[in-house]
């Protein structure tokens, strides 16, 4: 019995270093709530050469990101045409999947004709994919986690 009690209190203790041990590790990846105006300034510079966010606008040479977050890749009416590469990566476009796609636009879609070498700095593209998520957003977007946790 005695025996028993232990093992259950050994196994709850390993249990709770688990979590702490998982809730530190969480706080490093996204332990700093995003910067939606560094976002924005990172999105002019790197992306609007490119890139509108406005829907009304017509396409410029890369596809209208309107509305982006929650989208499947490859499927706005984009005048220009995407990649084959692009329409059949399966992808679905959201903080996370934004944040993998700009730290190296090729590698997770072979193919691409995006030309963009990627942001090598992390919380850069956290900026850039909350940026996109709020400025895109059609009604009362749902802030992602991601983006809202405090550092
Ligand atoms: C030199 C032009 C250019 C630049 C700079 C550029 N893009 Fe693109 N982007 C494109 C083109 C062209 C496509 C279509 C790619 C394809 O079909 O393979 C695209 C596709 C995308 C898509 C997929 C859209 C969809 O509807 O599936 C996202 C998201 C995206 N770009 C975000 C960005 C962001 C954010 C930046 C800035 C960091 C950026 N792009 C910089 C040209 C560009």
């Amino acid at each position: 019995m005695k025996a028993r009690k232990h093992t259950a209190r050994a196994r709850a203790r390993r249990w709770v270093r688990a979590m702490v041990t998982t809730a530190a590790g969480l706080f490093l990846v996204t332990g700093r709530a995003a910067d939606i105006e560094h976002g924005e300034a990172l999105f002019k510079e790197h992306c609007a050469a490119c890139h509108t966010v406005i829907g009304s606008v017509r396409d410029k040479s890369g596809p209208n990101l309107n509305g982006v977050v929650g989208r499947k890749a490859g499927t706005e009416d984009y005048g220009h045409g995407y990649t084959e590469e692009m329409m059949a990566s399966g992808v679905t476009w959201d903080i996370a999947t934004l944040q993998a796609f700009l730290n190296a636009p090729a590698l997770m879609v072979r193919g691409t004709k995006m030309v963009f070498r990627g942001l090598p700095d992390a919380d850069a593209r956290l900026d850039l994919a909350c940026y996109l998520e709020q400025v895109t957003a059609s009604d009362e977007p749902t802030p992602n986690v991601l983006c809202a946790v405090e550092r």
